[in-house]
């Protein structure tokens, strides 16, 4: 017998039905309200049980963090326009033949994407010497690449993302050989089709990090882009005055990082170039 509850999302009342008690909360008023599935809360996004079978809701938060969390802000505003801008890259991505775990944008912080089992790895590409590569090797910030460089990072807080070599990923059994070849040419083609992009709004791409999972498509299994690309994700610096459009203004505070992502939001086209703060803020999720 379905419950007839009521629920409340983003303001708005709705009716729904569901069949069975399991996620219905008693509010203190005795009125029954739906609660979503958590699946995983990361430092910037939660994941939801999606509403078909293999599906999440990816929900992005406000929360920046840095150095392995050790610095930590809310920032009115980030995780609308990560939800855009990551809209925007994973579609064009998506359109080029590229596999993604996008599936459409539910709203202004949700986006529904396909359920993946995420390879424990942080893909790193470079094209300029930047961050931890500047600092490791000594090099001076922007020192152009001879080529794009592909390296791995371990996913796992507690040792602090420790740089990998393919070896590791190997005898280590997270992914196989043939894995780290498909890989590194997904990363590749990722970096020419964002580099290109950004270039055309005067933006150059320093550096990115994607995150890839196993989805199985009948018999197959085959590899997609997973996670989120944005500005909290790569390092963007405009091309003509070096000015930092990523989440390394907040790492080092460098001024206002809505501010920046709003401007690579503008010149992609993601939003107006007349909305300001107060218009992008969260007022209704429908
Ligand atoms: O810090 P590092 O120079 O290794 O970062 C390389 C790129 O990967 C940067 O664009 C950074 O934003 C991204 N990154 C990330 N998440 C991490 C580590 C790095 O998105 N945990």
């Amino acid at each position: 017998m379905p419950i007839p509850v009521l629920a409340r999302k983003g303001g708005l009342h709705y009716d729904a039905h569901i069949s069975s008690p399991i996620g219905v909360a008693r509010t203190g008023q005795g009125v029954s309200m739906a609660r979503r599935k958590k699946i995983y809360e990361g430092k910037a996004k939660v994941l939801y049980e999606g509403p078909e079978p293999g599906t999440f809701v990816q929900y992005f938060k406000d929360d920046a963090t840095a150095f392995n969390a050790e610095k930590k802000e809310v920032i009115e505003g980030k995780g609308v326009l990560n939800n855009r801008l990551s809209e925007f890259f994973m579609t064009g991505l998506g359109n080029l033949g590229v596999p993604t775990h996008f599936i459409k944008r539910l709203n202004m912080r949700e986006q529904l994407i396909r359920q993946a089992e995420i390879i424990p790895l942080e893909v790193i590409v470079r094209n300029f010497a930047a961050g931890t590569m500047a600092k490791r090797m000594g090099m001076e910030e922007g020192t152009a690449l001879p080529r794009p460089v592909v390296e791995f990072s371990y996913k796992d807080d507690s040792l602090g993302d420790p740089l990998v070599p393919e070896e590791y990923i190997i005898a280590f059994g997270w992914a196989s050989q043939q894995e780290m070849d498909d890989i590194v040419s997904l990363a590749l083609r990722v970096n020419d089709w964002m580099s290109g992009v950004m270039y055309g709004v005067g933006i150059k791409l320093v550096d990115f990090k994607i995150e890839i999972g196993r989805v199985w498509d009948n018999d197959f299994q085959r590899l997609i882009l997973a996670d989120e690309i944005s500005p909290d994700s790569c390092r963007l610096w405009d091309i003509e005055t070096g000015q930092k459009l990523d989440k390394d203004v907040f790492r080092r505070d460098l001024g206002n990082l809505t501010d920046a992502y709003t401007e690579v939001a503008k010149r992609l086209g993601v939003m107006p170039s007349n909305v300001t703060h107060a218009a992008a803020k969260p007022t209704l999720i429908n």
